[in-house]
């Protein structure tokens, strides 16, 4: 898992990108998910612009600060959770949905954090959207909300099936991630339009795949996580060449 280039937070907490993450962490402390948005959705418009990414480093960031933390897989179409856990996905969700496995039976800790509970897909079903209108998806929702203080929910893109827009209604919230690389500005909004349609209570958007200059956000964290002696160093060098100019 320290290579893991997916999981920044977990193979470089020190780095920008993990910070931003802890960033987004605070804010959303701030939206009050504690009490009014456990559940949460991460979607985005297309396939590939970082949910998955976004999703897992956010759940490893709130199980850093000793959180309940549930990741659920359900992009039942394209699983990639297990893949950046390195966990088994031979028993996961669908199990539950369709052979009334328990909770118990088919969640698994995350290697490394044990307040990090995963629930992989498990096998792929022939007909997602049906899993994840049924009843019994609801009830596992509502179960799943009174045992852990958050719970984090990876879907398929808004754009291509109708997963998201199915959950979008059901969950407390939603995050809206924009990839500055990928996202196309009409996509995003029929993407959200059709999140408001079905009622989705989106808390904000998260953008992603930004190239940072070192002069940025990046220059600025370095600094202030250096040691104090380093920073007073520098901070006299800066002196001495503010003088000099
Ligand atoms: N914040 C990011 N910065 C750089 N690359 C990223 C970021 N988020 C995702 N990626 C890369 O983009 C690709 C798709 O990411 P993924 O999270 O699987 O997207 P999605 O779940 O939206 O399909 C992967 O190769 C991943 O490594
Ligand atoms: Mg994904």
């Amino acid at each position: 898992m320290k290579n893991n280039k997916s999981l920044i937070t977990y193979s470089d907490p020190k780095s920008s990108a993990a910070e931003a993450y802890r960033m987004l962490r605070t804010n959303l402390h701030y939206l009050n998910i504690d009490k009014e948005n456990r559940v949460i959705m991460v979607t985005s418009s297309n396939m590939a612009e970082g949910k998955t990414t976004t999703i897992c480093n956010l759940a490893v960031t709130m199980a850093q600060s000793n959180k309940d933390v549930l990741l659920l897989e359900c992009d039942l179409r394209k699983p990639r959770i297990h893949r950046v856990f390195n966990i088994d996905n031979s028993i996961g969700l669908t199990n539950v949905i369709t052979e009334n496995k328990t909770l118990d039976e088919v969640v698994k800790s995350s290697p490394e954090y044990s307040n990090l509970s995963i629930v992989t897909c498990g096998p792929i079903p022939p007909d997602p959207a049906e899993i994840l209108q049924s009843i019994s998806m609801r009830n596992f929702i509502e179960q799943i909300k009174s045992e852990f203080d958050i719970v984090l929910i990876d879907v398929p893109p808004v754009c291509s099936v109708a997963d998201a827009s199915i959950l979008g209604g059901i969950v407390d919230g939603v995050i809206f991630v924009i990839s500055s690389q990928e996202t196309n500005v009409e996509s995003a909004k029929t993407a959200v339009k059709t999140l408001e349609k079905v009622g989705a209570n989106i808390l904000g958007a998260v953008l992603v795949k930004v190239k940072l200059s070192r002069r940025g956000y990046y220059y600025y964290y370095n600094y202030y996580s250096e040691d104090e002696n380093t920073t007073k160093k520098k901070r006299k060098k800066h002196r001495k060449k503010t003088t000099d100019d």
